[in-house]
Parts: C-alpha cells; structure tokens; sequence
C-alpha cells in the first residue's frame, strides 16, 4: 500500500483508482500552508479523500472548507437550513423520526446544473446506520480514457443541456417556477478539460439531459449509453462511512450516489454538506 507521511498526519491510497483516507490531522483548527496543500495535491490525485475522526459542528466544518475557496448557497428549496451554507443531507421527518426517504440516490455531478458547478462536496458523517448507505463514486477520467479512440473524437466537440426542471421531471418531480427562475438550464462540454490536472472527464448525471443541437431523443440515447459505461463496477468506489469521516470529492470528475440499502424507515442517517464553487467547465 502506498504510504506517504506529511508532517504528523499520513495520507493512504485506499487501494483502488479512487480514494485515500487521511490520518492524524485535527480539520478543526486553521490548516498551515504546507498541510492545506498537501491536502489539495491529494485531493487531485485521488479525487476522494476521507479525513478520518472528525467532530465538527456546522461552524468548524464552514470555517474548514472556507481554506479552499468560496461556498455555493443553496438552492432556493433548501433555503430554510440552519446555516446558509451547510446543507443537512437527512433522512428524518420534522419530528426527528427516520422518513423512509432518501435523496441523491441516481448517479449525479453536484450542482452540474449552474453555469459554475461545484468543484468539491465536503460531507461529514453525522448518524449513521448500523451498515449500509456508502457513497458510491464513479471514475470520469477512467470512464473517458477507455473509450474507444473514435468515440472520444465523436463526442469531444459535443455539449450537454443540464436542466434541473427536466431532470427532476424525469424522476416524476415537478419544480416550481421559482425554482425554475433560479436554476435556469445550462451548457456543458460532455468531456470537461479538468481545469487542474488538464485531463478530460466525462460530465453528465441526473442534470445532463440532451446534446445542444441534437434531436433530444437521440442525445438522451448518447447519454444513457455513455452514463451505462462510465457508472461499471469497474469505475466504482464504495465508501463505507466511518463515524467522523469528512468525505471530499472533485465533482469535476467524478459522479457519485448514495446505495440505499438499509432500512431508512429506521436508521437515521445524517450528513452534513458544505459545497466548494467551481469554475465554467471548459
Ligand atoms: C450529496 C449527495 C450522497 C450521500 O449530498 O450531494 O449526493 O451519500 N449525498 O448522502
Ligand atoms: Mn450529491
């Protein structure tokens, strides 16, 4: 197993493509310079990292993922939140009881929908289940890379129309027209130049929709084909949470979903999310 030791805290690959975990580091306290970089050159070279044994409350974890660079608000249906900038990823009902329901369970890129998605999701466990609810993550850039050469000189050129309207209509949810007003669809090339490794990645997910200019049938078809592929085992990552974890992910290449295999009727499962803003996919 590689293992690289940087001040007191040590970085691990978690074996696969994806991920490393991050031992040792207290992300409660302001990072040094030498350690917030460490923590970036990680975090693009493994797109996942999962910094082990945390507890912070909604201010530490604002005041963590602020050394990064500037957090995304909400969107407008989740604007009655605790804080402005923290979204509480929950499966409990008004009452603090578990609802049954749980969101984010399609393959999906944060916030792919807005003409400047998120870079990075930073989610840190809160309540558990017993077992069950991984994050899954899908590798775009291995996605991409084992095309066949043709196919990615055919859709090199091609842009995507991400729309939150239709993609919750096609899950058989209706947006408001303020809702519509505020997430007005946007375009994407559909293999994004990430802007700091320089390596293209597949950008699609629950917001990508169709291809500018073509029948939107047709589009749809490419995309579902294109999702089917990139989302093989082979391009997966499961995480298995731990209490403490603070996961962070580079959403510009990479699609992720929650498994909802326990029982969420009964287990409460509670995340709390901060969004760092990204940059115009280019
Ligand atoms: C999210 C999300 C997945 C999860 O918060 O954006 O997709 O595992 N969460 O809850
Ligand atoms: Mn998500």
């Amino acid at each position: 197993m590689l293992q690289r030791e940087v001040a007191s805290f040590e970085i691990r690959d978690l074996g696969g493509a994806l991920g490393a975990e991050i031992i040792g580091l207290d992300l409660a306290s302001p990072l040094d310079g030498p350690t917030r970089s460490a923590i970036r050159d990680a975090f693009l070279e493994h797109q996942i990292l999962a910094i082990r044994d945390q507890d912070l409350d909604i201010e530490a974890q604002v005041a963590f993922s602020l050394q990064f660079g500037p957090l995304e608000r909400h969107v407008i249906s989740n604007r009655n939140a605790p804080h402005p900038l923290v979204h509480i990823v929950t499966n409990l009902d008004a009452d603090g009881r578990p609802s049954g329901s749980l969101q984010s369970t399609t393959w999906h890129s944060d916030k792919s929908f807005r003409p400047e998605p998120s870079m990075a999701t930073i989610l840190h466990a809160r309540q558990l289940p017993p077992a069950g609810g991984e994050t899954c993550f899908a590798d775009m850039y291995g996605a991409y890379d084992s095309l066949p050469a043709e196919t990615r000189a055919e859709i090199d050129d091609l842009r995507v129309v991400h729309s939150y309207a239709l993609g919750r209509a096609r899950m058989g949810v209706s947006v408001s027209e303020a809702e519509r007003r505020d997430a007005p669809d946007t375009i994407h090339p559909l293999a994004r130049i990430h802007p700091d490794t320089g390596r293209r990645a597949l950008f699609m997910g629950d917001h990508a929709h169709h291809i500018e200019g073509w029948q939107v049938e047709t589009g749809r078809a490419l995309i579902e084909r294109l999702q089917a592929h990139a989302t093989q085992e082979c391009f997966v990552y499961r995480h298995e949470w731990r209490p403490g974890d603070v996961l962070m992910w580079d959403n510009r290449c990479l699609l992720h979903r929650v498994e909802q295999n326990f029982d969420a009727a009964r287990h409460a499962r509670v995340l709390h999310r901060t969004c760092l803003r990204g940059t115009a996919p280019a």
